[in-house]
């Protein structure tokens, strides 16, 4: 078995005792670590980790005192059997393995480095929120107005659909039509949000000790999630010649296997998407099992160009696909609005589910955004916002074509916020997102979106903040930095 290492983050509110006993316990759990597995020596943790050796002894005690383990002379420390995992008492953990897993990411928002103190911003690649500068803030101020004034105290209290309000969904389905010809009103579940919609698909198809497949750089937001839960992710590559379908099917072939997460269109971190074709090939190698598939439509309502490919929903003759939509990014992420499409098979669970979470999502908002609609002030912002988009795009190509050296590549996204740029050698990616922000440009590190955080080649860049002459700017001097780079393979040491 390969030696497990906790993963510690200094900057959580979690002392590290804490976290190297919650990673073994999580491993326990979820299967990582088996009966009689052995876990490292005190030393070697100490070490890897930068901890003092009393740090790691009171960790093993705690899981001790748990059962979770015990010292045998000659063998070091031990897994006991799995049933006493289950029967570790309240008192020697007062947090669940959720709060200790989401506690210890709750620091990784950004990911991107900050800028240096003094050190003048050049353009700002990191943001993937939008712009708060361009919300439509009147326009939202007016269509609140009109809900209280027409439906008053009815959006104010309980007793909404847990599904959400027929009138937004009826408004909803008729967008998401472009995307998935045949979905109706029915077949939406309105959620508080993306995120919520994720975690309620985990918490509906999955169980600690489960196998989620997804690409091997995912949103990160999604690693931290999968890891509260108690699952395994198994990673797939995403290229430009989209998943790879040998890969995939083998590990769609492993054991608890319980879903496949995947975001076909404008993909968080790379931008790219997957055509028609590549949809139809991906589904026909899922469809083969029963595995559900989650789909996240992030983003797709910010296409800039073409014609957009249809849902992997709708091509799944199984019923298995649900495909999580937003409004976070092509309005604004405060409406805490997103919904799932999918077959009444999946979605009742799911808003079963939901009740338990937050019995509804907050009607006020909702029927705001159903007078937002009506009154077109939605499609006008789109329209505005997906017009300035399509300059920034033309910009990022315009300014990588000019500057960057051969050896550099940059995705060409047909929309959404982001691209990725990136270098020949695991680790120079990182190593470009610390230079580049020593001289203003600030950009998320690959390593970010990467499964186990490994060492990446690549730079996300989202263009939510930066205009034109920003990006030509910011292009510049990540070209410089890719420049030493390359020149210099001392400056390409691993980003730690
Ligand atoms: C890929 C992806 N999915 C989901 C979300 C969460 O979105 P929401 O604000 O709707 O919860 C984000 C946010 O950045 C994201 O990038």
């Amino acid at each position: 078995m390969p030696v497990l290492l906790p993963e510690i983050d200094r900057t959580a509110p979690l002392p590290l005792a804490t976290q190297i006993a919650g990673f073994y316990r999580r491993a326990i759990e979820d299967g990582r670590m088996r009966t009689g597995d052995r876990l490292p020596p005190i030393r070697t943790i100490a070490e890897a980790c930068d901890v003092t050796r009393a740090t790691v002894q009171d960790a093993y005690r705690r899981l001790a005192a748990e059962d979770l383990v015990a010292g045998t002379v000659g063998r070091g420390t031990v897994v006991l059997a799995q049933a006493s995992a289950t029967s570790s008492s309240d008192a020697a953990r007062p947090l669940s393995p959720y709060a200790e897993a989401a506690l210890l990411r709750s620091q990784e928002m950004s990911g991107a480095p900050p800028l240096p103190p003094g050190r003048a911003l050049v353009a700002n690649f990191a943001e993937l929120a939008p712009d708060g500068a361009r919300f439509p803030v009147a326009e939202w101020q007016a269509a609140m107005d009109t809900v209280l004034q027409q439906r008053g105290a009815s959006v104010l209290g309980y007793g909404h659909a847990t599904n959400g309000l027929p009138d937004l969904r009826a408004l909803l389905a008729e967008r998401t039509r472009e995307v998935d010809a045949a979905i109706t009103a029915d077949d939406l579940l309105v959620t508080a949000g993306a995120q919520q919609a994720l975690d309620l698909v985990l918490r509906t198809f999955c169980a600690p000790g489960d196998a989620v497949v997804l690409t091997s750089q995912s949103y990160h937001q999604m690693h931290g999630l999968l890891r509260a839960h108690g699952l395994q992710s198994i990673g797939v590559p995403f290229s430009e010649n989209g998943i790879d379908l040998d890969v995939l099917e083998r590990a769609l072939r492993r054991q608890r296997v319980r879903l496949v997460y995947l975001m076909p269109t404008f993909h968080n971190p790379t931008g790219r998407s997957l055509d028609e074709r590549q949809r139809h090939a991906l589904m026909d190698v899922v469809a083969r099992t029963g595995v559900p598939v989650v789909e996240d439509e992030y983003q797709c309502s910010l296409r800039v160009r073409g014609e957009p490919p249809p849902t992997l929903r709708s091509l799944d003759p199984r019923g298995l696909t649900v495909t999580v939509f937003t409004a976070s990014k092509d309005l604004f992420p405060a409406l805490r609005i997103g919904w799932i499409a999918g077959g009444s098979g999946l979605l009742q669970p799911m808003a079963a589910v939901k009740r338990f979470m937050d019995l509804e999502t907050s009607a006020l908002l909702q029927a705001a955004l159903v007078e937002f609609l009506r009154a077109g002030h939605f499609d006008r912002y789109l329209g505005a916002l997906r017009a300035e988009l399509r300059v920034r795009h033309d910009a990022l190509q315009r300014a990588c074509r000019q500057h960057l050296p051969p050896g550099s590549t940059i995705t060409a996204p047909d929309g959404g916020y982001v691209a990725w740029l990136e270098l020949p050698k695991p680790g120079q990616g990182d190593r470009l997102a610390e230079l580049a922000v020593e001289r203003g440009v600030r950009v998320v590190p690959g390593r970010v979106f990467d499964l186990h955080g490994a060492p990446s080649r690549g730079v996300r860049l989202s263009l939510t903040r930066a205009d034109r002459t920003q990006i030509e700017a910011g292009i510049a001097v990540l070209a410089t930095c890719a420049r030493e780079l390359l020149a210099s393979p001392a400056a390409a040491r691993p980003f730690l």
